[in-house]
């Protein structure tokens, strides 16, 4: 891609064809280079099994072309067409409460039905066939957000595929029972036909059992994937392949996007605000990290966000004038490679007609139609950036299967959350203006200064010794509670917990020792004011770790609640209590004393700075979410790129505003 993706999501099927022309005309006008086009099309492109109405298609492709927009054509394998379930009701997916979903919203599959897998290949091979060299194609776009709405199926033939699946894991059922602790509550299997999927049981289902099921799935649902995937690449050779993820933390918890990232031609993301107490900026920028991460440090493409107000929570708030230029250019500073939205034209009818669109039901005389065109406009004139890549401070730790094993019931406080932590940790990171790359607990992190582990309770021993080579290597580590525990069975690691970190942490915690709600501890460290933590308390002995801040009280009173210890060339630091995002910003910056990390505490709080470099040279974005002007002190002059001013020594930023500087090498 030469220059930066605008658009969005277009339905036209929803409109006459008058309409259109219309469409191409404004999208024109918007500065709009890309649509996504057809990904719930199927029951239009195929109205009765095996007649194919391909005409529409034929002329808005060719319509696009002659405008000069490029087609994000979507397989529409999301909704198979209504004959098709009547044909085939067992294609609907079963709830684990056995109850069987029915057709008349979008994506009722089950993955497993072989009757889907074949008339999902049927359509997206007479799709390549017709379009797979079409001038206007950009970029296959299959299926849609897989994992959402529903993930697992726990009908017959899921159950069937799941037991296959587990031969090929396991090998023996003896391992199996072993890898399952089957010895407990009496559930040893003496036949592999007596194995189920995880279904609703009277009490708590075997764990283990449960976390099988989650990868499972996450491998069956990715198998479709890569099927059309690879029926794409055969017939439409050389166009990149796709499928829209969904990787914040709040939107999708289902797929595993360490293993899909290696599977894509190229990462997209849709990403919406999530009004749920918490800044949606700081969220939307570790969506943006976490993408890009999934990406291996690649450019991606936010293929859906919105202009405005989404209409699927419970209050749906406008956005506020300029707010939807600095959700788009703080994508666009952690990696994106343009920004396109959930949809181009605001629906009259269905499900999502109060949902915000590029072109509102109020038409062009109107705010968000107005925010639009002067972001295709930025977005134009930031096409230098394309290709360059964003430079991360530090890492964090995160792992989707350690995430599912700690959704499991019955733990020592079910009020602890491994997706909280990951915020508050980003959240604190964030806050000193430090860019987050995401990290799997088994990738190369010597070239980090600093690696956060917020709550990684399965640890495999793997993971355990490589944040151990990390460390004596030098680096600093921060590991949070409930991190090393068990491994990949949920079974606990042998010995005092946290048996896979112990040695790198120097010490071991004797006890869990959790609040009650409301409670709260007083941490006393080498500064005032003391600390506070709640939920989540340890009784934990050092082995080597020498205590920074003390329980004062609580169940854990007199002993260590943040340690730190000397390993190697570097140190590992650990957190045994729930602090808030502003707190462990106080542990950071004990932490950060034994890092290089770089000092940006000058920059005033709620400006976001962040740089992308490449061979064409070195570009700082900076987003004021702040209601006051922000000066950003500069290491070098440069140009502007939005205003197309020079800048020497300081960088002044409107409330509001977001300015790209190209720094002067
Ligand atoms: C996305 C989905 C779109 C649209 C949008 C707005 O998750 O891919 O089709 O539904 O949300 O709700
Ligand atoms: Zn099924």
């Amino acid at each position: 891609m030469a220059r930066l993706a605008y658009g969005g999501d277009y339905n036209p099927e929803q409109w006459p064809e008058e309409v259109w022309q219309e469409d191409v005309r404004l999208m024109r006008e918007a500065g709009v280079t890309m649509v996504s086009v057809g990904i719930f099309a199927w029951s239009k492109l195929e109205p009765e099994p095996g007649r194919y109405d391909f005409g529409w298609l034929d002329r808005l492709l060719d319509l696009l072309h002659e405008h000069g927009i490029r087609a994000d054509l979507g397989t529409p394998t999301v909704v198979p067409p209504a004959w098709f379930y009547a044909a085939h009701p067992e294609a609907l997916p079963v709830s684990r409460e056995g109850v069987r979903y029915g057709f008349g919203s979008r994506g009722a599959i089950c993955h497993s039905s072989a009757a889907y897998r074949a008339a999902a290949a049927r359509i997206t091979e007479r799709l390549a066939e017709r379009y797979g060299r079409h001038p206007a194609l950009a970029l296959w776009h299959v299926h849609n957000e897989y994992g959402v709405p529903v993930g697992a199926c726990y009908c017959e033939a899921s159950a069937e595929e799941f037991r296959h699946w587990l031969r090929a894991r396991h090998g023996s059922l003896d391992a199996l029972n072993a890898a399952w602790g089957t010895a407990f509550w009496g559930q040893t299997y003496g036949d592999w036909a007596h194995v189920d999927a995880p279904r609703l049981t009277p009490s708590v289902a075997n764990p283990a059992q449960q976390l099988d099921y989650a990868r499972f799935t996450d491998e069956t649902v990715r198998g479709n994937f890569t099927a059309e995937r690879d029926i794409l690449h055969r017939l439409s050779p050389g166009v990149p392949v796709t499928t829209n993820f969904m990787t914040a933390l709040s939107q999708c918890d289902s797929m595993d996007y360490w293993a899909w990232g290696r599977e894509v031609d190229l990462v997209t993301n849709d990403h919406y605000l999530i009004t749920d107490g918490r800044r949606t900026h700081v969220n939307l920028a570790m969506a943006a990290d976490l993408t890009r991460s999934v990406a291996g440090g690649a450019p991606w493409l936010l293929l859906e966000h919105s202009t405005s107000g989404v209409n699927w929570q419970r209050r749906n708030p406008a956005k506020a004038p300029g707010q939807m230029a600095r959700n788009s250019l703080a994508h666009v500073a952690r990696g994106s490679e343009g920004a396109l939205f959930f949809q181009w034209r605001q629906s009259r009818y269905g499900a999502e007609k109060f949902h915000s669109a590029m072109l509102p039901h109020a038409g062009t005389d109107s705010r968000v139609w107005r925010e639009v065109v002067g972001l295709g406009a930025d977005i134009a004139a930031l096409a230098e950036v394309a290709g360059t890549r964003t430079v991360g401070d530090a890492a964090v730790l995160w792992d989707w299967q350690s995430w599912w094993a700690q959704k499991l019931e019955w733990r020592p406080s079910q009020d602890h959350d491994a997706r909280e932590r990951a915020d508050s940790w980003y959240e604190a990171l964030f806050d000193r203006h430090l860019t987050v790359d995401f990290a799997r607990p088994e990738a190369d992190l010597s070239a980090y200064p600093l690696v956060v582990v917020p709550a990684l309770y399965l640890t495999t021993e793997a993971a355990g010794r490589n944040l151990r080579a990390y460390v004596e290597g030098g680096g600093t580590l921060l590991v949070s509670y409930f991190s090393g525990v068990v491994d990949e069975h949920d079974t606990v690691h042998p010995g005092p917990v946290p048996g896979a970190l112990r040695d790198v942490l120097g010490l071991t915690v004797e006890e869990f020792a959790p609040l009650l709600d409301g409670e709260r501890v007083r941490l006393d460290g080498p500064e005032a004011p003391a600390l506070t933590g709640d939920l989540w308390t340890e009784v934990v002995v050092p082995r080597g770790a020498e205590p920074v801040w003390t329980y004062a009280d609580g169940p854990a009173a007199g002993r260590p609640a943040v340690t730190r210890h000397a390993l190697g060339t570097g140190t590992a630091w650990y957190v045994s209590t729930r602090l808030g995002p502003a707190e462990l910003g106080a542990v950071l910056a004990a932490a950060a004393q034994d890092t290089g990390l770089p000092d940006r505490a000058e920059l005033p709080h709620d400006v976001e700075v962040v740089r992308r470099a490449g061979e064409q040279g070195a570009y700082l974005f900076v987003i004021n979410h702040s209601g006051a002007e922000a000066k950003v002190p500069l290491d070098v002059p440069g140009t502007e790129l939005l205003t197309g001013e020079r800048v020497i020594g300081r960088l002044s930023v409107p409330p509001g505003a977001v300015r790209v500087l190209r720094e002067e090498s």
